[in-house]
């Protein structure tokens, strides 16, 4: 292995600069040479490029964003998008690609791993948490404390006028982020899309808080649980309640990495490097435990990373 590739993908998350540099330090120590693909797989496409050395990486591992952008690619799901992927890194003799990103990037990675042969490591980068066989994604804390930042504000004027907030946030289609910012928030109802629920319990839920002397109630309810004016209109119609609204969007992309963001990118970024150096094929730098492991790329994307349950409902009795 001479030279490695190394792309940010798909959604921003906090964090994937912190990874960028520790993946890019590790190779030059191991005298390979890097390049980095801006715009992510768009960038590969067109082959635009930049070689990563110690120094250009330099001064980034606080920053949010990526310093090498990203984009969505819709041409990386058509089979024309990943032969041209692996003809730009055939061509610029790329040994070995890592892909910092979530859950599609990995998709397109396993697709251009068949067609190209070309190893890849993925680092799970992500707001959302959904790959399978890690315990958390880079940039998931960050994302969770932003919107606790938000939400702790939030229940300050809604304690003051005695008003029900229903704040959505960010996961796509999964709960995760949702249930640990609902905890921590100690919000009085989460709504997630691995559980179901009904708005005339959540009346009653919120009637119940208001009975027992509660001055004001959070409703957090991830993207994916449904629409949430909807939800919002629902229960100002329906209750005598006060509601109000917040979509805290993408703001919980952005931000400076929490210190357990960055930590998990410096060890991950690392990884990803021996990974390749061991011959590895198609892996992705995973937690478990604390410990980093290589799990199958495909596995990641491809199996339902379990909600926890338990959480879920340790949720509803800390918040009676
Ligand atoms: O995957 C990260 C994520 O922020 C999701 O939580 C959200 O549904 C989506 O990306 C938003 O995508 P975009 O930035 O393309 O609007």
């Amino acid at each position: 292995m001479k030279k490695i590739a190394i792309a940010t993908t798909g959604g921003d998350a906090p964090g994937m600069n912190a990874a960028l540099r520790a993946a890019t330090r590790t190779a030059a120590r191991k005298n390979l040479k890097i390049l980095g693909f801006r715009r992510g797989y768009e960038g590969l496409l067109a082959n635009d490029s930049v070689t990563l050395d110690s120094r250009n990486v330099g001064g980034i591992i606080h920053l949010g964003g990526t310093i090498l952008r990203t984009s969505r690619s819709e041409a990386m799901k058509t089979r024309e998008g990943i032969s041209r992927t692996s003809e730009v890194l055939r061509k610029n003799d790329v040994d070995g690609l890592i892909v910092i990103g979530g859950n599609g990037s990995f998709k397109a990675a396993c697709e251009l791993h068949r067609v190209s042969g070309i190893p890849i490591v993925g680092i799970p980068a992500s707001i959302d948490n959904d790959l399978a066989g890690t315990d958390t994604t880079i940039g998931f804390d960050t994302a969770v404390n932003t919107a606790l930042e938000a939400i702790d504000k939030i229940r300050d004027t809604a304690t003051s006028h005695e008003r029900v907030f229903v704040v959505e946030v960010m996961g796509r289609n999964r709960g995760f982020l949702a249930l640990e910012v609902g905890v921590t928030a100690g919000a009085e109802i989460i709504l997630i899309p691995e559980m179901k629920y009904d708005t005339v319990s959540i009346r009653q839920r919120l009637a119940e808080g208001y009975d027992k002397g509660k001055k004001s109630a959070i409703i957090v309810m991830a993207e994916g649980a449904g629409n949430c004016t909807d939800m919002a209109r629902s229960l100002e119609e329906n209750t005598g309640f006060e509601v109000r609204l917040t979509r805290l969007g993408h703001l919980q992309r952005g931000g400076s990495p929490t210190a357990y963001s960055r930590l998990l990118a410096c060890k991950m970024g690392i990884s990803s490097v021996e990974f390749l150096l061991d011959n590895r094929k198609k892996d992705m730098t995973a937690i478990q435990g604390g410990r980093i492991v290589p799990v199958d790329l495909e596995y990641a994307c491809a199996v339902e990373k379990p909600i926890d349950r338990q959480l879920y409902e340790l949720a509803r009795t800390l918040s009676a």
